[in-house]
């Protein structure tokens, strides 16, 4: 089982950026974790800060991998090319927050990749992730 990890702009600063919302813990160190949970699955991760980048690493690993976890963050609300690319690729994709972004400004509350995933995770922290991969299995 192959699962791609995608994270969008500022998630790189996990650890350091508004831990009150996002938590102390890196996502590479996070990452770690759900290798040791998972040893059956072949992790891949990418970041990235840029819109583009991330459309184009989603069309690669759609059609190579089994599953894709993705916390698009940002441009989740505002990223009509990201939800396109989702519609686009063969593998299941689960959307993740960290926050609960219902419960946060309304800007949040719109998502353009809700429509076009499996299934959303949101306002349950890191462990969110795991859940996705939890799924992303028992579907397999
Ligand atoms: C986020 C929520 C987004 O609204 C925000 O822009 C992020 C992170 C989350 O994981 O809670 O950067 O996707």
């Amino acid at each position: 089982m192959k699962i791609a990890i995608i994270n969008g702009p500022n998630l790189n600063l996990l650890g350091k950026r508004e831990t009150d919302i996002y938590g102390n813990t890196s996502f590479e160190k996070y990452l770690n974790e759900l290798r040791d949970l998972f040893p059956s699955v072949t992790f891949y991760y990418f970041q990235s800060n840029i819109e583009g980048e991330l459309v184009t690493e989603l069309q690669h690993v759609g059609f190579e991998y089994d599953g894709i976890v993705l916390n698009p963050a940002g441009y989740t609300h505002t990223s009509v090319a990201i939800g396109d690319a989702i519609a686009a690729i063969k593998a299941p994709v689960v959307e993740v927050h960290i926050s609960n972004v219902h419960a946060r400004e309304d800007f949040r509350k719109l998502s353009h990749v809700s429509g076009k995933s499996a299934g959303s995770i949101f306002g349950l922290g890191l462990k969110g992730y795991e859940l996705a991969v939890r799924w992303l299995l028992d579907r397999s």
